[in-house]
């Protein structure tokens, strides 16, 4: 897509509540007009005709007819935070973005780095290059706000403590698996006021995903908050796949070796929604458009803000109120690529 600028920017959320009712009024950024497609760089809410849905579903019937052969499958699982490693070894801190919606999609993160908050623990999952915890660190105006961040990739983790704004005294970086047995020794059960999991729970394989649920849930005190973001069903990574690449349903590896699935919002519900108030399960459907080279590009996302009960509380049932704030100024879009 066209690089965005200032005035370019995405000002208000983009995602939509599944539950939302079908005309609720929602985003800024709404094709009416087909013909004035290239007039933007993204639309908010894409709509998928039948005969979108159908072309999904031959490219994902296409895939199948070439799946991983069967005696690399393991070697690919095997290898996983070694490719990771690789990764970021060749792409360094490149890998670094200052992500802009971020701030719009989850205002509680940024809550935290109020001076008036009082104590409170963040901890990014799978973080990377840290995109989440040093925007914190560098905005926060809470003295007493500490940011872990961990990775199971030692690279990843090297990143992030070489960064100039890397400070042992505000933020600790450390290698871990969310699928690991036990939540890490660095810290104690019961004691995040925020888990942030973005792009990153689609790392791992759908086995592990029951473990890293009861790893996040020790984690968090209760009344903690997890933010959520992934790649959707149908998203334009998916559907680009080549032959090989298929390693289970909707499960994929990359020509890096890293591995990738793209979540349906009923798997979110079911994997987050025994043990934790499910506030937001969104779907963020997005048309980015390449205005030079007149390219449609449909990307899918899901978004979740899943809360620890209370004490004694059993989890809720999903809300159904749609957390979108409509802002008709908004132009443009900044795609995240990840
Ligand atoms: C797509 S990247 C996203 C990185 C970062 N969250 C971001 O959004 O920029 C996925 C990250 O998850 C990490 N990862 C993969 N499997 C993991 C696991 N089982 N435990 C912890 N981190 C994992 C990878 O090393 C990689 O850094």
């Amino acid at each position: 897509m066209s690089a965005s600028t200032e005035d370019d920017k995405k000002r208000a959320s983009s995602s939509r509540d599944v539950n939302a009712p079908s005309d609720a009024a929602f985003g800024g950024r709404i094709l009416v007009d087909e013909s004035a497609v290239f007039e933007q760089n993204a639309w908010d809410h894409a709509t998928w005709g039948e005969e979108q849905i159908q072309h999904a579903k031959n490219e994902i019937a296409r895939q199948q007819l070439n799946p991983v052969p069967e005696e690399l499958v393991e070697t690919y699982h095997a290898e996983a935070a070694e490719n990771w490693n690789k990764f970021y070894a060749k792409n360094e801190n490149k890998f670094f973005k200052d992500r802009h919606w971020i701030r719009i999609e989850f205002p509680e993160l940024f809550q935290m780095i109020e001076a008036d908050a009082g104590k409170k623990t963040v901890m990014e999952i799978g973080c990377g290059a840290g995109n989440t915890m040093f925007p914190l660190l560098i905005e926060s105006k809470n003295p007493n706000l500490f940011v872990y961040a961990c990775d199971f990739s030692s690279t990843a983790v090297d990143v992030v403590k070489n960064n100039p704004e890397y400070d042992p005294k505000r933020g600790q970086a450390f290698v871990w698996d969310l699928a690991g047995d036990d939540i890490p020794p660095e810290v104690e059960p019961e004691s995040m006021d925020v888990l942030v999991l973005i792009f990153v729970l689609s790392a791992l394989h759908p086995d592990k995903w029951e473990q890293a649920m009861k790893n996040l849930y020790k984690l968090l005190k209760p009344g903690g908050l997890i933010v959520f973001r992934d790649y959707g069903r149908y998203d334009m990574a998916q559907l680009r796949f080549k032959k090989n690449r298929l390693l289970s349903d909707n499960f994929y590896v990359r020509g890096d070796g890293t591995r990738v699935y793209f979540f349906e919002s009923d798997e979110i519900v079911q994997l987050f929604g025994s043990r934790f108030t499910i506030e937001q399960n969104a779907v963020d459907r997005r048309l980015i458009v390449n205005r030079l080279r007149k390219v449609k590009m449909y990307r899918v996302w899901l978004q979740g803000k899943f809360r620890k009960p209370l004490e004694g509380q059993a989890p809720g049932t999903p809300s159904a109120t749609t957390v979108v704030t409509d802002d008709s100024t908004a132009e443009g879009g900044e795609a995240d690529e990840n």
